[in-house]
């Protein structure tokens, strides 16, 4: 008895230890949440920016949910020194980095930063290339939480030799950074990514719109949903495909269009990134960044990515199976009509006499309990997103 105890205990332990073995460093064993400057300043960026972002995170309980990384993305550095150390630019962030670090820390968040695999940024500041181990130590000495790398100007180099490079580097420097990898998916980074960092971009840049493309490889969310169906095997605990950040309350989209987005980034386990002016963001655009039941979905321990199990004329099913038993589903309409859309059982891995309880996570509101399926009205380019829990 005594020994068959043993063995359950060590079965135990091991269960609960191999999910943190696999994410070794136990960085971002979930989804990383936060806001970057990107999508909606671009170029524009200067601490009074990123304090005011920050504050608004904390005011709008949008910290309380769960974001937490301020990160400034490209165009904060102008040279570096005689020293080869980066160098800040002084107008726009005169208190310096350092001292930006620190007051966002003292809000409770955390706070990233951007550079380059390449010789220049991809807005032609420095990049890091020779100065990988100086410039972690200077992040590490700032008190960087997050790095975001990018791939412009890298002519000739390795994609996978370049982010090991500063991910060593990263390690070495002593303090716990999460390393978000960018390079567009171009090499197939979801196949040799996983313990060099924590994400990887898996597409070309998000545009703030519904399907178009750009030449330059930008695309709207509907591209960057398809390119992210089959990559649901890479994904998981310290090791998330990125397919970008939000677009959430950028303009481009209409509300519909801004849930089914935010729908889909919490079934990819995808890490949110808020990209918008959070200083002034209307009430129906922090309801969809807030919906807790879907940042739930998102923040899921098991950290599965989610996956299409039908698909016909427009109409789509997709499945995330969570740590409790349930299932979140979307049922999407990508049509130009209102259409209905069923989920049955058996697509999601339920044998069909189950009755199971369907919340809808937008309405946010129990609609039922059911066996066999699942159907309702979808309206064009939208979602209904439920949350389904067996009853056994
Ligand atoms: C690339 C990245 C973007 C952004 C810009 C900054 O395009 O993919 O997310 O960081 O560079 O120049």
């Amino acid at each position: 008895m005594r020994s068959l105890l043993r063995v359950g205990l060590v079965v135990s332990l091991l269960l609960v230890m191999v999910p943190f073995a696999l994410a070794a460093d136990g960085l971002a064993l979930t989804p990383p949440m936060g806001w970057n400057s990107w999508n909606k300043f671009a170029c524009n960026v200067s601490e009074k920016l990123i304090q005011g972002a920050a504050d608004a995170l904390v005011a709008s309980g949008m910290k309380d949910a769960g974001y937490q990384y301020v990160v400034i993305d490209d165009c904060w550095q102008v040279k570096r020194d005689a020293a080869g150390r980066i160098v800040a630019d002084p107008e726009r962030f005169p208190s310096g980095i350092k001292a930006l670090a620190k007051s966002i820390h003292d809000k409770g968040l955390k706070f990233g930063i951007y550079s380059d695999a390449g010789t220049m940024t991809c807005a032609k500041r420095p990049g890091s290339k020779g100065h990988e181990a100086q410039d972690a130590k200077t992040y590490a000495e700032w008190g960087v939480d997050y790095l975001k790398y990018d791939w412009c100007n890298t002519d000739g180099q390795d994609t996978r030799d370049a982010y090991a490079k500063m991910g060593q580097a990263l390690r070495a420097s002593g303090r716990p950074i999460v390393f978000s990898i960018c390079e567009w998916g171009n090499t197939k980074p979801w196949i040799w990514a996983q313990g060099i960092g924590q994400l990887w971009r898996a597409t070309g840049d998000i545009q703030d719109c519904w399907d178009c493309s750009r030449n330059w490889g930008g695309m709207g969310v509907v591209h960057i949903i398809d390119l992210m169906a089959d990559l649901y095997p890479y994904s998981g605990p310290g090791h998330w495909n990125d397919p970008d950040m939000l677009e959430v309350g950028n303009g481009g989209l209409t509300l519909v269009e801004n849930r089914a987005h935010f729908s889909f980034w919490a079934l990819f386990a995808a890490p949110l990134m808020a990209g918008n002016d959070v200083q002034a963001m209307k009430p129906e655009i922090r309801d969809i960044l807030m919906n807790r039941e879907a940042i739930a979905v998102d923040q899921d321990s098991l950290g599965m990515q989610g996956r299409k199990v039908s698909d016909s004329s427009a109409r789509q099913v997709w499945v995330k199976p969570l740590a409790d038993g349930s299932r979140a589903v979307i049922l999407f309409n990508r049509g130009s009509e209102e259409a209905p859309i069923a989920v049955a059982w058996e697509d999601i891995g339920l044998y069909p006499k189950t009755k199971a309880r369907v919340r809808d996570l937008w309405k946010k509101a129990d609609v039922g309990a059911f066996s066999g399926r699942f159907e309702a009205k979808v309206e064009p380019h939208g979602v209904v997103m439920v949350r389904i829990t067996p009853q056994f």
